[in-house]
């Protein structure tokens, strides 16, 4: 084996968003020796575009809100395709795991009598959302980052993670990767691996996420023979920005609904009122005339349509615009300003108003916004025990995004921060009971390490191969065009003929120039990632034979039940990696205790 540069750890933590930083907390919190290793800076994660705040029964607000409220509300928006013990430990420990925050510093908006205040989300049925107006997400990173430093977490940033690397018996047992400004090779020796890795956006055109946000964790937990459970379920967030072009996706928060705004076709008519669907309206108003009575008389917005679930309201736009009554660029119009003063609107939405005037030319206090669905964030990621976050395969946990289960066919806004404060923290504990358990040296697999390290390299071998921004840009139209908000069957089959053509593509990359910072090799690198990614969510989508939650099909318009009892479950079992098949089939939801179905029944 070449020597690489060699790190030993007891936890290794992939990823330095929300949940990373929690599982490092937690895992360097029980004396164990952690390392926190994220591709970016350390600070930048698609955390911070969780901008509206995270939902947590306080009770603050509505003192009749509780965990079972919040449980309800959570499997329903996910529609009943959650893991049911997952979303109950989520709406039960949401709560503290704010107040944690709290001490640690956050600096949440308040009451009138000083306790945290809440705000109305979509599918939310109190204003559950604890919130630093529209910078949530930032706040949380910053908070957690000064927790974790002050605790002595070793970061290792700007490098990029390549594969898990299993010893002789199967385990987890470390990673290898290489350092983004240096191009160097780098190998992690860990007990525990927590995948941390967040989103899979880039593999479509239009995608609130950064350039870090390509489903390496979904991927390399893949390679390494994790199951990965409902890829089909992939979030359009309803409000993106959709002009300028440069900027398309980037995303508006569901804040600005939450605070008021209302959305309305180039009538001028808030459409959303055609759209409720059946199982939302027994509580949500259904003229505008009783919306506005409502909003009038409590000073939120919860029971406008403009804030069902973003499934609901991501297809509604996608309607308007196809019927030809969408706005200039493509999109819809998102209005506060008839509705809010222009003080409310910068004291409350201060980054909305900035990102609008700054990027658009647009003031958001006098005109109204054009938004447009923009893919946010991905339901399906890696089966995991609800309690520990473990994987399928031992050594191997994974909390927030890259995890499946929590949030079924579609997650509620405000239920990401929550999901990696509370995931986050057991997936910290689970890795660290691991850590502790295992005994005798690791033996890292040399061949494992190099096969990996010529994989990455082989791009510069080649003379005039493929060029990774050409494969790139053709797999964000095919996802974008064929496996996107409306799908149909023979469009995923071409979709997943495309895909093929695409991973041999791959194989031909060639990439000019040296290591160091050098954008074309690590695009080249991230590619084997979003090509499996891409294609276990088209699997998902053509076995799913159903709509349900964010997947519709077009050619499946209804709900089917039976398929509502069960995930579709994909894994390697023989050959790994980006090139070799997954295997897909459907396996039954965990049975819900009687107590909780009988919860459920009450919401009706
Ligand atoms: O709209 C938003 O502020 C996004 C929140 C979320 O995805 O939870």
């Amino acid at each position: 084996m070449t020597d690489y540069e060699t790190h030993r750890y007891d936890v290794i933590v992939i990823g330095a968003g929300g949940a990373g930083l929690r599982a490092a907390i937690e895992a360097t919190s029980r004396g164990l020796s952690t390392a926190l290793v994220c591709k970016s800076l350390f600070g930048k994660a698609h955390t911070v575009m969780a901008e509206g705040g995270v939902a947590a029964a306080m009770g603050n607000v509505y003192p009749e809100d509780n965990w079972q409220v919040h449980f309800r509300d959570t499997m329903r928006g996910g529609k009943y395709l959650n893991n049911w013990r997952m979303a109950q430990l989520h709406a039960q420990e949401a709560p503290d795991r704010v107040y944690e925050l709290e001490a640690w510093g956050a600096l949440f908006d308040r009451t009138p009598d000083g306790r945290i205040t809440q705000r109305d989300f979509g599918g939310h049925r109190y204003a559950r959302l604890a919130h630093v107006g529209d910078r949530t997400g930032l706040e949380l990173i910053r908070t957690l980052q000064q927790k974790a430093v002050s605790m002595d977490v070793d970061v290792f940033m700007e490098c990029k993670i390549l594969r898990l690397l299993e010893d002789a018996s199967g385990a987890v047992s470390g990673a290898v990767g290489y350092w983004r400004p240096t191009g160097e090779f780098v190998v992690f020796e860990a007990k525990a691996v927590v995948l941390a890795t967040g989103s899979i956006g880039r593999s479509y055109t239009y995608t609130s996420n950064s350039w870090e946000s390509t489903g390496d964790g979904h991927a390399m937990a893949i390679w390494a023979g994790a199951d990965v459970i409902e890829m089909e379920c992939v979030q359009f967030h309803p409000t993106g920005m959709v002009w300028p072009l440069s900027v398309r996706g980037l995303l508006v928060t569901e804040g600005v609904r939450g605070d008021g705004g209302a959305l309305k076709n180039r009538e001028g008519r808030r459409f959303m009122f055609d759209y409720i669907p059946e199982m939302f309206r027994a509580e949500t108003a259904e003229t505008e005339q009783e919306a506005d009575a409502w909003y009038e008389d409590h000073a939120n917005n919860r029971r406008t349509p403009d804030l069902l679930p973003r499934d609901e309201v991501a297809r509604a736009i996608n309607a308007e615009v196809k019927a030809g009554r969408g706005s200039p660029h493509g999109g819809v119009y998102l209005d506060i300003a008839s509705r809010r003063s222009p003080e409310f609107i910068r004291r409350r939405l201060p980054s909305m108003y900035h990102q609008f005037l700054e990027l658009a030319g647009v003031d958001i206090t006098a005109e109204p916004m054009e938004v447009g669905p923009t893919c946010h964030y991905m339901m399906g990621g890696v089966r995991v025990h609800p309690e520990t976050q473990a994987a399928t395969v031992p050594g191997l946990f994974a909390a927030g995004e890259v995890a499946g289960g929590m949030h079924g066919a579609n997650r509620l806004g405000g239920n990401s921060l929550s999901d990696l404060l509370v995931f986050g923290r057991r997936a910290g504990m689970g890795a660290a009971d691991f850590a502790e358990s295992r005994t005798g040296d690791i033996q890292l697999d040399a061949g494992q390490i190099d096969t990996a390290v010529a994989d990455a390299m082989a791009p510069f071998a080649r003379d005039d191969g493929e060029n990774p921004y050409e494969v790139h840009q053709d797999l964000q139209r095919t996802m974008q065009s064929l496996v996107g908000i409306i799908r149909t069957g023979p469009e995923l089959e071409e979709a997943l003929d495309k895909l093929g053509e695409l991973r041999e593509r791959a194989a031909k990359i060639s990439v000019e120039g040296g290591r160091a910072y050098n954008p074309g090799w690590n695009l080249a690198t991230d590619l084997p990632s979003m090509l499996t990614v891409s294609t276990a969510i088209a699997q998902g989508a053509l076995a799913r034979k159903e709509s349900r939650g964010a997947h519709t099909r077009d050619d499946y318009p209804n709900p089917d039940p039976e398929l509502g009892k069960v995930n579709f479950v994909q894994r390697q079992t023989g050959e790994r990696g980006y090139a070799a098949p997954i295997q897909i089939g459907p396996e039954p939801l965990p049975e819900m205790p009687a107590d909780l179905h009988e919860l459920l029944e009450e919401g009706h």
